[in-house]
């Protein structure tokens, strides 16, 4: 059950979504910046808000799996049993798309991509608004290319008065953005790795999945520099963290270290900030964290990387293209 107070906020964020503005939400995995999907005026107003270009598609959020068919066509069983496996929850299903959503959307092309967000507040929003089937275009709810909100204080840092409503559901228990699976060509492909694994996947859907290079833009979390802070970042092995601090006391230069390791030695130049050595953990906190960094005036952000295996493959992912815009 639903408290009467958070009633009354679902009610009057489902208003402001129908009259075409937009409200950011929770989910599960970072904040989402909602607007009503079957209206291409508020589409509109998320690209604007977010400072996007207009190619890069959205995500559709829906209430239930039986509301699929309204927005997808040709849908595969593959699409159906992902759905009753793991919706709601961290997944996003990139399928045929029916001809009439809109093409702000799907970013002109014949596919959309949709998930049903596994937090309570989302469920009842997507509940008063979409109960009949209709779904929030929602990407996360940050200026293009910047690090994902996790917290309804971000959400406001990022976007201020752009977003008519802020739902506050307190922080994201996954912390980093939903696995994208597209279903809509050949074979299976993962187009953004998640906390829902390819080995999760591929037990439900009995196939093989393949890692799609860079296809920019169709996901543009494949560009290159993408969730990043505005300080540079820069990942390094453990040996390398040793060379950044003596690097720091060298260059008197102030700089931020994010590891799992504790700090080898005292400076006042030096901040560090542990994270948790376990990959769900670690997801849950890491865009809080360099965000934390991120305002320190640092010169850098040194970033110890996580082991290479599968289980850390999403953060990885994140932290090469948070780095890759910079020179290191
Ligand atoms: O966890 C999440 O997925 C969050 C929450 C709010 O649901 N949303 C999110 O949205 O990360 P966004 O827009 O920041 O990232 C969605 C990615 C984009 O890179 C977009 O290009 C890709 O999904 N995408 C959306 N529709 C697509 C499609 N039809 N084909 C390929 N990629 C698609
Ligand atoms: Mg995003």
């Amino acid at each position: 059950m639903i408290d009467p107070a958070a009633a009354e906020i679902i009610e009057r964020a489902a208003a402001l979504l129908r009259r075409g503005e937009l409200v950011a939400f929770p989910t599960e995995t970072v904040y989402g910046l909602g607007a009503d999907a079957a209206n291409s005026t508020a589409v509109a107003k998320i690209f604007t808000a977010k400072g996007r270009p207009q190619d890069h598609p959205l995500i559709v959020h829906l209430a239930e799996a039986a509301h699929l068919d309204r927005w997808a066509k040709d849908i595969p069983a593959a699409a159906r049993k992902l759905a009753a496996a793991f919706w709601p929850g961290p997944l996003t299903l990139v399928l045929k798309r029916q001809p009439d959503v809109c093409d702000a959307i799907t970013g002109g092309q014949d596919t959309i991509g949709l998930r049903v967000p596994k937090h309570p507040l989302a469920l009842e929003l997507l509940r008063e608004f979409g109960g009949a089937g209709g779904g929030l275009a929602a990407p996360s709810a940050n200026r293009f290319g910047h690090i994902s909100p996790t917290t309804a204080a971000h959400v406001r840092d990022e976007l201020g008065d752009a977003v008519a409503m802020i739902i506050d559901g307190g922080p994201c228990q996954v912390g980093i953005e939903s696995t994208i699976l597209d279903l809509s060509g050949e074979r299976p492909a993962i187009l953004r790795p998640g906390m829902i694994s390819a080995a999760a996947i591929g037990a439900v859907i009995g196939a093989e999945l393949v890692l799609a290079g860079v296809t920019a833009p169709r996901v543009s979390g494949s560009l290159e520099s993408h969730y990043a802070p505005r300080t540079p970042l820069q990942l390094v092995t453990s040996d390398g963290l040793i060379f950044a601090v003596r690097q720091a006391m060298v260059s008197r230069e102030r700089t931020a270290f994010l590891a799992t390791m504790a700090q080898p030695l005292g400076n006042e130049l030096i901040t560090w900030k542990l994270v948790p050595s376990d990959p769900e953990s670690f997801a849950r906190e890491i865009y809080a964290s360099l965000r934390e960094l991120d305002v320190l005036g640092c010169a850098r952000i040194v970033v110890q990387a996580p082991p290479p295996t599968t289980a850390w493959q999403p953060m990885l992912d994140r932290l090469r293209r948070a780095a890759s815009g910079f020179d290191n």
